[in-house]
């Protein structure tokens, strides 16, 4: 987990419905004008940087390492605590990894989940030999909990994650500045 739980359940949606406009502008024109998708994205990212740097003072006056939460946030912060200032992460670093992880590691990983879903519901052939693969699999290991090393032999499931992923591209386009000329087949 990355910050939570979160208790006060208004917060909570104010934060999934900024994380959604963040998400939203990171595929929009990057024009800076109110009401544009753009603009929203920056003035929610702006909420969100706010609401994180109030969960950290609290976490701090409530003393670090009292606080028992088991999430990334708190994982970053003992460490920063910890390591000499120079090697420490500022709060600035630490935001911008947990803004990160929020919006590159969720949505993106829900959506390809959800669409994976759909198309194995529409080829049931599929579903049932997926099924039948991970079965097998994890009747190999007596049931116990799959690892890393088990995740490398899954080929069916690789294949299907990619299939799915071709299929619907979820990223489909991602507005970069060259910092510098560069030449792209010779032009
Ligand atoms: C199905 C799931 C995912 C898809 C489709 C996806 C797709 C992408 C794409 C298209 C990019 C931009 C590449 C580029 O042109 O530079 C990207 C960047 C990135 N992704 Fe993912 N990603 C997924 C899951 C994740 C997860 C789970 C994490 C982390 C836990 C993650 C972390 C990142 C980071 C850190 C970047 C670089 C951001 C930057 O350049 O500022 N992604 N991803």
């Amino acid at each position: 987990m990355l910050i939570g739980p979160r208790d006060d359940t208004r917060e909570l949606e104010q934060l999934q419905s900024d994380v959604m406009d963040v998400t939203q502008a990171m595929l929009a024109l990057p024009i800076r004008l109110p009401r544009t998708r753009f603009y929203r994205g920056l003035q929610a990212r702006k909420r969100i940087m706010d609401a994180l740097r109030q969960e950290i003072s609290t976490r701090r006056e409530n003393g670090l390492k009292l606080d028992h939460r088991d999430d990334f946030l708190q994982t970053l912060l003992l460490k920063s605590h910890m390591d000499s200032p120079e090697e420490a992460l500022t709060d600035e670093q630490i935001l911008d990894n947990i803004l990160t992880l929020i919006i590159a590691g969720q949505v993106t990983t829900a959506t390809a989940i959800t669409w994976m879903v759909k198309y194995l519901g529409d080829n049931t052939d599929l579903q049932e030999k997926l099924r039948s693969v991970q079965l097998d699999l994890a009747s190999k290991h007596n049931d116990a909990p799959l690892t890393l090393q088990h995740l490398n032999t899954m080929d069916y499931a690789y294949k299907t994650v990619k299939e799915s992923l071709r299929m619907a591209t979820i990223v489909s386009w991602f507005p970069r500045v060259a910092l510098k000329d560069c030449q792209v087949a010779g032009n």
